[in-house]
Order: C-alpha cells, then structure tokens, then sequence
C-alpha cells in the first residue's frame, strides 16, 4: 500500500458548496482507530457529500483532511484506496453484466496497483477476503444475477480486496430486508475488531446496536456528537429533525368487515412473475372506504406483482379486481389511474418520477393531458407552475426551485413529490409500496401522517411494507403474504411483532 496505517482521521472546517446549497458548512469530524462511528441526519444533511469529499471523489471549497496529523490531499478514489480509506456506496458502483471476479479485478485495476493482475490472483484473494469476514460470495455469478443483499456482499468484498482498513458504508440497509439488515449488522460488529467504520444511517435502532460514537449533522453541521450509548432514540431523532419525533398511530375501531367486498377488493388473484412462476396464487383481499389495510411479509413474496397488478402494469392470469364496483384485472394503467387509482411505486426513480423531468412537470405527469393544464394542444405553464408551488408548500418538498430536475432531489423529497401528485389528483383507493424505504425519520413522520389522514378522508389504503413498526402503527388490519398466498389477515390492534415475524416466515400453525 505504501503508506503507514491510519491511526487518527481528522476533517478539519470542510465546506462544499453546490449551486444554491451549501451541503457542508465548516464540518469538523475526527476518528479513530478500532471504533464504529455513526454518521446521522436527515436527506440532503450533508453525509453523503462529506464521505464523498474524504473520498476524493469531490473537492472541498475550504478546510483540510489530516491523516496522522499530516494535511493530504486526495484527487481521485484511488488516492484514498492508496491509504485503505474503501466506500460502499448508496447506489452500487457493479458493472451488472460483469462476474464478481471482473468486478473486484476492474476496481484494483484502476487503482494501479503494483502487482500485476491475473483471474486467477484475484479469485484467490477474493476467497481470502471472503472466508476471513465470513462473506460467502460466488466469484463467477454475473452481477444482475444476485439479491441487493448479495451485490452488496460483492461490493464489501471489492472494497476490502482493495486493502480497505478503514470503512465507510453509506446508508447500507436501506436496500436490505430485515434478515439480511441483522446479519449486516452482526457482521460489521465483528468487523469493527480491526477496521475502523463509518456507518452512515438514520435508522436509530441500527445506529444503537453498531456504533461506539455517533455523529449528527443537519443542514450541513454537525450539531451533535456523543457516545451512543448515553442517548436515547428519542434524543437522537429530535437531534437529527430539530423537533420531537412522535410517528403517528391508527385509531382504529375494528368493525368486522369479513364479508363485506372492499371498496378496492381482490378476488381469487393469480398472478405470473417475471420467470413465469405463480408469483400470486389464490389473493383475496378487500379493502373499505376509509381502512388502512397493511401486507406484511419478506420482500419477494408477490408484493411487487400484486402492486403492478392492482396498477394495470402486469396482466393477471386469473381472478377480479375491482374499484368501487368497476372490475380492473386486466386493464390498461392509463384507464385504472382515471377510475382513482393512486400509486407509490417501489421503485421511486425508475417507476415514480421521471428523473429529467422538472419536479413541476412530474406533479402533472398523469394528467398533462387534463383541461387544468392544457388547452387547445399548449399546456397551460402557469397554472403548471403554479400547482407546483401550491403543492411544493404543502407537501413540504425541499427543492431548490420548481424547475430542478426531480432526479436530482433527495429520496425523502422524490418522494413527497410522488405523494403530492397521487394525493392531489383525490384517488379513490392508494396502493402504496415500502413508501419510507431509506427515508429519514422526520419524511417518514410526515408520510405517516398523510397516509393516516387519507384514511379518514375514505380512501381505501393497501400499505405494503417489511417494517413492522410502520405497518402495526398504520394499520387497521394487516394481511401477511408468503410465498404468494395471505397467510392470516389479522386486526392491526391484536398483532405483535412476534406473531407478525413469524408468519412472514411462513409459520402459521397456531
Ligand atoms: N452533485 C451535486 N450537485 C448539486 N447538489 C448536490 C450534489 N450532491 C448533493 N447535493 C445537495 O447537497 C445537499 C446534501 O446532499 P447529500 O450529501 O447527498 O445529503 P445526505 O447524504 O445527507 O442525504 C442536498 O441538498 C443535495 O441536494
Ligand atoms: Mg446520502
């Protein structure tokens, strides 16, 4: 490697600025040897920006990073991988349609390292790497082929081939289920024996169980900084948000409505995945004006089918659903949206906005062809502009103005975008998928509450989810979905979170 092993980290005063934004404000942030530090914030705090500085992946406007007490200065990735400072990306940095071995072996390529290279090289060090941390990877599986859980297997083990001695994993589990979340977690705790880690999350629970320190930053500062262990959750958050943190609850007075058929009801659905396997075999469900229903269950078990089903995206085999009495299965999205269809994709860049679009132009994007925003073949840019703002205030979307690019804002406001255009056109029933999957707690909060606030205005509410806590808060009855079929539907009020894991396991004998 050719440089002395870090000791002691230290940014010193680091400011980025960025058009309109000034994402570190004077940052000051040291670590040591052997320690988990937690790196805390909301969307659009800074984190990410300030590990991609340390990376060299961008340059500081002022301040310093000192290694050992020594200023360096990093110009490129390879500049930190030369003093074993390895990232693990938000957004995986894999060439899908490589093996894992043309992956590690294009990373320590480009970071001209001394010795030459040959497969044969780096599939030897890839197994040292993997079976030393417990990392079973399988060298020769094409990147598309493997989970999230597996790719970012892949991406610990590139980083740690490079000679990584020093850590840092940007939001790790937001892409992760809760299985593979726990064994993450239980591996770097091992991990943390001789490397030093920078764990970026905002998930509290996470940041308890894993690091020694934590630091807090909120619109580009560091406001807070401690050791984990004397501060509560409810400390943190309020920390991290600038207010309490009180995530809502249902109301729900159960009335039995077994037999009544749903405002949105499913019956009998049979649904194919995308290999051709019965990815919904059987599903019933209904859902009535005003009800939260929630589908608990391990991502992969049909949620995504269903959800492309109800959306007029993948073409049922079998079985009927219908919208306030007008039956869907098999029609096209363009006619299910008119019937007041709204959805929150899974997929919030890909399926949710169009990333090049303004955040203007994504608010209408179901409707552009409505009287309200064009007439006589022109849109009408005013009036576009100004739903915008009207909802822009509303929803809480921080956005430097209506015009950015929608791809460019944070996820937590990607996704409020996506709440405030299916909420404003008044659907009749929300399907609504992982809708806080990697946000932040005070978007979370928000999202709750207008999910909660929907509910009494009557909309038929499917909530899909893998975190417990969010659907048991939000839900007045949770269906829990395994391999396909509802296992138990049961009153949101009466589950716990062992009986719910348990099911989402597939176990439903009493
Ligand atoms: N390349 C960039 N160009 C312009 N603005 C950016 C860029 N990267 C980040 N930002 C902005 O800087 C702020 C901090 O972003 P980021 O570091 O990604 O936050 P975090 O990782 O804490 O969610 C946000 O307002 C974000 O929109
Ligand atoms: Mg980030």
């Amino acid at each position: 490697m050719g440089h002395e092993p870090i000791r002691s980290l230290e940014l010193r005063g680091i400011t980025k600025r960025f058009p309109g934004i000034l994402a570190c404000d004077h940052i000051d942030l040291s670590i040591g040897e052997h320690s988990v530090r937690a790196l805390v914030g909301e969307n659009g705090a800074g984190k990410t920006t300030l590990m991609n500085i340390l990376m060299g992946l961008y340059q500081p406007d002022e301040g310093q990073i000192l290694i050992n007490g020594e200023e360096i200065r990093f110009r490129s990735p390879n500049d930190a991988f030369d003093h074993g400072i390895g990232m693990v990306h938000q957004h995986f940095m894999l060439v899908q349609n490589m093996t894992v071995v043309e992956n590690v072996a294009l990373g320590m390529k480009s970071s001209h390292r001394p010795f030459r290279l040959d497969e044969a090289a780096v599939r030897k060090r890839i197994l040292e790497v993997s079976e030393k941390h417990e990392l079973p990877v399988n060298p020769d599986a094409l990147v598309w082929q493997l989970s999230v859980g597996e790719q970012q297997r892949v991406e610990l083990v590139k980083t740690l081939c490079l000679g990584a001695r020093f850590l840092i994993l940007d939001e790790p589990t937001s892409a992760l289920t809760p299985q593979e979340t726990d064994e993450l977690i239980e591996l770097l705790e091992k991990m943390s024996g001789e490397l030093s880690i920078v764990f970026i999350s905002h998930k509290l629970h996470e940041v308890k169980a894993l690091s020694d320190t934590v630091s807090i930053l909120r619109r580009g500062r560091i406001v807070f900084e401690g050791r984990t262990e004397n501060h509560s959750p409810a400390e943190l958050a309020a920390l991290m948000t600038g207010h309490e943190v009180e995530l809502p609850r249902v109301d729900s007075t159960v009335v039995d409505r077994s037999d009544a058929r749903g405002l949105l009801s499913i019956r009998e659905l049979r649904v194919r995945g995308d290999r051709g396997n019965l990815a919904l075999d059987g599903v019933t469900l209904d859902i009535a004006a005003g009800e939260i229903v929630g589908l608990a269950g391990v991502s992969g078990n049909g949620q995504r089918e269903l959800a492309e089903a109800l959306n007029g995206l993948r073409k049922p085999e079998s079985g009927s659903i219908t919208l306030d009495g007008v039956e869907m299965a098999g029609s096209t999205a363009r006619r299910i949206i008119d019937e007041g269809m709204g959805y929150i994709p899974e997929d919030r860049n890909t399926e949710g906005i169009v990333p090049s679009f303004s955040v203007r132009e994504n608010l209408v994007l179901k409707d552009v062809g409505e009287k309200a925003w064009s007439s006589g073949g022109f849109l009408r840019l005013r009036q576009i502009a100004k739903n915008a703002t009207d909802l822009r205030d509303r929803f809480d979307i921080r956005c430097p103005s209506t015009d950015t690019a929608a791809g460019s804002l944070s996820g937590g406001n990607i996704q409020k975008v996506i709440l405030a255009r299916e909420l404003a056109r008044g659907p009749k029933a929300l399907v609504s998928v992982y809708p806080t999957r990697g946000l932040d707690m005070g978007a979370e909060e928000f999202i709750h509450k207008q999910l909660l606030a929907r509910r009494s205005e009557g909309v038929a509410i499917l909530l899909i989810s893998e975190e417990l806590e969010e659907i048991m808060n939000l839900s007045d009855r949770i269906a829990v979905i395994y391999k396909g079929k509802i296992l138990r539907i049961v009153p949101g009020k009466s589950a716990t979170k062992r009986s719910l894991g348990l099911l989402m396991a597939g176990v439903s004998d009493e």
